[in-house]
């Protein structure tokens, strides 16, 4: 029986053991949005994961949508990264970097000379971003031009090429929780015409070239996507979510990327949306990679899932905030340390690199 401690091959990349730390946003990047010393410490105490996904990370300066979050599109944000893989490489880990564009998810005095945030889309999100000025509400986006789709897919692939300069493992491309590509893909933002609006193949278009211009840089095996067909987040769900990430994963299939990841439910929130029945088993027929879950997974339904092939690694976010060394505390059965909630996003080494690990 497959365990969540056997090691497994994701296209280019062993992985130790089936449990991954998953991408989160925790708002401490430094100057010039750079990974700092404290983010190195962080990701190094994390080494144990299996693959950690280091949080969604901007490909340009446009594509940025909360305060101090990293970027992968300067020379010092690759050189702060590089400390980053440095330290988890030494100490025997593997990790790849979520690419991120937020899309209509920002605020023009985040963006560069106040420039409106791109999307899909003209209408603005009901939604709230942080800045240096606290929470507020999003800015109203402008709607990419057809013409000028070319020029962000090559924002992708230079991140991408980026990414490996600074020593990571591959790339996620963050396609889940409403952010750009998702505003392309739901009919619940994406209120185009063209190549990019309408039909579902058209609204999967972007996401498709995105893809294809990754793994044509970086190559498929060190390229993985996540995905989140019933998150909420910051738009409402796609009018049929079952045959838009059903033809989502019909076009993934063929490239032969190192994993699909998909978040089950509402992201950070319930597993089965009230009357929202989402068959992702059917999605999971239609992938020939390694497949892997995300969200509220106990150890036990970790265990089961990959037992019985549901998954073949599964994602865990918060727990792995709290316990740097969450594998051995599953392994060994050991309690989990308490969640400081209130030290997610901002500050300093407090709730981010002070969490204990057990003692030997
Ligand atoms: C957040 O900053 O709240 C955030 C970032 C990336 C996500 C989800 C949430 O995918």
């Amino acid at each position: 029986m497959r365990t969540l401690f056997d090691p497994i091959q994701i296209g280019d990349i062993a992985l130790a053991n089936r449990i991954v730390m998953a991408p989160l946003t925790r708002n401490r990047a430094i100057a010039g949005n750079v990974a700092g010393p404290l983010t190195v410490e962080y990701y190094r105490q994390r080494a144990s994961a299996g693959l950690i996904i280091a949080e969604a990370s901007q490909i340009s300066p446009m594509a940025q949508g909360y305060l101090d979050t990293p970027g992968i599109h300067s020379a010092e944000q690759i050189a702060g990264w590089r400390q980053v893989t440095d330290a988890v490489h030494a100490a025997g880990g593997k990790i790849v970097l979520q690419l991120w564009h937020v899309g209509r998810i920002s605020h023009t005095s985040l963006l560069p000379d106040g420039a409106a945030p791109v999307s899909s889309t003209a209408r603005k999100a009901e939604a709230m971003t942080f800045t240096s000025q606290g929470f507020i509400p999003v800015s109203t986006p402008r709607a990419l031009a057809d013409d000028e789709i070319p020029g962000l897919i090559a924002d992708y692939r230079r991140a991408a090429g980026n990414a490996i300069a600074a020593g990571f493992d591959g790339v996620e491309v963050h396609a889940a929780n409403t952010y750009l590509i998702e505003q392309f893909l739901r009919d619940s933002v994406n209120d185009r015409r063209g190549p990019y609006g309408g039909s579902i193949a058209n609204r999967a278009r972007l996401l498709g070239e995105v893809m294809q211009a990754v793994a044509g840089e970086i190559g498929a095996g060190r390229t993985g996507v996540r995905l989140s067909p019933m998150t909420t987040f910051t738009a409402p769900l796609d009018s049929n979510p079952q045959a838009l990430y059903g033809h989502v994963v019909e076009q993934l299939a063929p490239l032969g990327l190192a994993y699909l990841h998909v978040i089950e439910g509402e992201t950070g929130g319930t597993r089965t949306p009230d009357g929202k029945p989402f068959d992702y088993d059917a999605l999971h027929r239609a992938f020939p990679g390694p497949w892997m879950v995300n969200n509220g997974y106990s150890q036990r339904l970790a265990e089961q899932a990959v037992a019985d092939g549901t998954a073949d690694l599964v994602a865990f976010g918060r727990p792995f905030i709290s316990n740097p060394d969450l594998v051995r505390r599953l392994r060994d059965g050991a309690p989990l340390n308490e969640l400081q909630a209130d030290k997610l996003y901002g500050g300093g080494a407090e709730g981010y690199i002070d969490y204990p690990a057990l003692a030997d």
